[in-house]
């Protein structure tokens, strides 16, 4: 995807992929590595050489002595192939190179697993042996699609007018949640840096030091469970600007975003839309909605409002519409069952709608008989459920009822996330807190320093959970893209932040003293925002985990088996930094 225009090196004269019909009677000179070679007889061998553009054939007089993934250069005339043997599935298919004299560049061990996208090697194989993995051509255009994303964004920020800062790596605590990584000091006995999660402070002083519009390709490090979309590295697009508001954020992320989505994918997506967070767990039970299906909730509290079905009565009843679904086994709906209540659902009522002219409800199911007549119709009209669907209801609190029903949309309609079309949603108005914590104080839902909803701000103290907040995601396919917020740049309303969370001055003087001191000095108003963008580059490379679009990841359990990282440091190395190894705790 992304190769250097110009070819010739001192080596070389053509990369293997790019030699063709119109090179025919021209010397020319490749190099790559072997991947395959067939002998003819005593007076012919055919090489097939590669590199990351492709293969070509090499017509050798006589015999070689070279085996897989050697490493050749090799100089010959590109002929026609003879007629008939043409091969249409390479580019360079047409044509071979003859009369070839090899030099061997490197000789090379058999390979673990065969260089070939046919061929499905173990992960742990490939990531111990990542660097013949790469040769892959589904890793490079995977590496190289990346690239181009980089750039895109790269470019979609600076034509914005932001500037590119790069911020310190050997950090403090930043309050994003997860476990961090720490480095021992050597200079300071007993002390450490912490690894950022993010640049969020950093960013946020950058504001404060007068640097307007600042971006970074930063890569961040989160000591969390590995799994599809998350490695303990990743890398965001990272954004903060000044005297600024949501609106203008959504506008600069929207336009990097779209370009690096028109650059990958060759066509630009239509705006981004947008739903607010109520919306988004309303009718998608989630705040990472996937748009690319329906099934979308259905509200049936109305229809259930006065039923005497005790499953059924409950501040929120919402059902979803398994179109066609009506043949489910029992077995699986006991299955589904099973996981609305480990979703935290007290359980999960189910109805085969059966086709009119049966007579009885017109559903079926364990609860359909305890029907009243108005409860099907009002439940049939109310889902639009024809002969043959399935209708999943759960009855609960709200938000159990909409996570619940959310999980399971997915489970049954949802498809791998990079499966096309892309659809983009950004997602507001955030609620400021998750919830309550185990001491009855909220928890913030992004970070402490997230800019309350102004017309929410006089119930902060009174109604915390109820206070929106100006906070924002962006989501695609269902996997959450990137979140952001304005900040608050004003102390009083920190403090009052700080105090619904239990924060106490003290508290918040160590873990944030830095940028509360900071805000002293003059801060001006900002907000910001992160995109992944390993997440975003592994769905446009039609990847299902971010391991794929890394160079060099870790395996599910954080272990890089190429380096043997992590691994005990030598007996001197822990003197030096003070350390001395103690029994794991039981
Ligand atoms: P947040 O923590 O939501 O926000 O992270 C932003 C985005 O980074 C990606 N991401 C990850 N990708 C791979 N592996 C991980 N372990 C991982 N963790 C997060 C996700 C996520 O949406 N400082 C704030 C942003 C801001 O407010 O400006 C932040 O980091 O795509």
């Amino acid at each position: 995807m992304t190769t250097a225009p110009d070819p010739t090196t001192s080596m070389r004269t053509h990369r293997c992929g790019e030699v063709r019909p119109e090179d025919v009677g021209r010397r020319v000179r490749v190099c790559g590595w072997v991947s395959r070679r067939r002998e003819h007889g005593e007076h012919l061998a055919f090489v097939d050489l590669r590199d990351h553009t492709g293969l070509v054939q090499c017509v050798v007089p006589g015999t070689v002595d070279v085996r897989s993934e050697y490493v050749l250069a090799v100089e010959g005339v590109v002929r026609a192939r003879p007629a008939g043997t043409a091969n249409p599935d390479l580019a360079t298919g047409e044509v071979e190179i003859q009369e070839c004299t090899v030099e061997v560049l490197s000789v090379a061990e058999p390979p673990p697993f065969a260089v070939d996208d046919r061929v499905d090697a173990d992960e742990h194989l490939r990531i111990r042996y990542r660097f013949v993995d790469l040769r892959r051509p589904r890793m490079q255009a995977n590496l190289r699609l990346r690239a181009v994303i980089n750039a895109a964004l790269r470019a979609g920020m600076e034509r914005q007018g932001f500037c590119e800062v790069e911020t310190p790596l050997l950090w403090a605590p930043t309050p994003e949640g997860a476990r961090e990584f720490v480095v021992p000091s050597r200079l300071q006995h007993g002390t450490c840096y912490v690894l950022p999660q993010s640049p969020q402070l950093a960013k946020q002083l950058l504001m404060v030091g007068g640097m307007d519009r600042y971006y970074q390709i930063a890569r961040c490090l989160r000591d969390e469970d590995l799994r599809a979309d998350r490695q303990f590295e990743f890398t965001q697009l990272d954004v903060e600007a000044s005297f600024v508001g949501q609106e203008d954020v959504l506008r600069f992320v929207s336009e990097a975003v779209l370009d690096a989505a028109e650059r990958a994918t060759g066509t630009r997506p239509s705006e981004i839309e947008r739903l607010t967070w109520a919306e988004a767990m309303d009718r998608f039970g989630t705040d990472k909605p996937d748009l690319r299906f329906g099934m979308e909730l259905v509200d049936l509290t109305a229809v259930f409002a006065g039923t005497e079905v005790r499953a059924l009565a409950a501040p929120c009843v919402k059902g979803i519409v398994v179109e066609g679904g009506g043949e489910t086994t029992r077995s699986r709906l006991d299955q589904l069952t099973d996981q609305a209540r480990q979703l935290g659902g007290k359980g999960l009522a189910w109805f085969r709608v059966l086709p009119t002219g049966e007579g009885g409800t017109g559903l079926d199911g364990p609860l359909a008989r305890f029907l009243t007549e108005d409860d099907v119709a009002g439940l049939l009209v109310a889902t639009g459920a024809a002969a043959g669907d399935l209708v999943l209801v759960v009855a609960d609190e709200h938000l159990t009822v909409c996570t619940v029903l959310g999980r399971l949309r997915v489970l049954l309609g949802g498809r791998p996330v990079s499966e096309g079309p892309y659809r983009f949603a950004w997602i507001v108005d955030f609620p400021l807190f998750e919830g309550i914590d185990g001491d009855g104080n909220p928890v913030a839902a992004h970070h402490p320093f997230t800019m309350p909803h102004p017309d929410d701000l006089d119930r902060l103290e009174s109604d915390p959970t109820s206070v929106r907040s100006q906070s924002y995601d962006l989501v695609l396919n269902g996997w959450e893209l990137g979140s952001g917020s304005v900040r608050i740049h004003r102390a009083d309303v920190q403090s009052r932040i700080f105090a619904v969370l239990g924060i106490g001055p003290e508290e918040a003087e160590s873990r944030f003293g830095f940028l509360l001191g900071a805000f002293r000095h003059g801060a001006p108003p900002h907000a910001g925002f992160a995109v992944g963008i390993d997440r975003l580059v592994a769905i446009f490379a039609g990847e299902e985990s971010i391991r794929e679009v890394i160079a060099f990841p870790k395996t599910q359990s954080g272990s890089d088996p190429m380096t043997g990282a992590p691994k005990p440091v030598a007996p001197r190395v822990m003197a030096d930094l003070g350390l001395r190894e103690v029994p794991a705790p039981e």
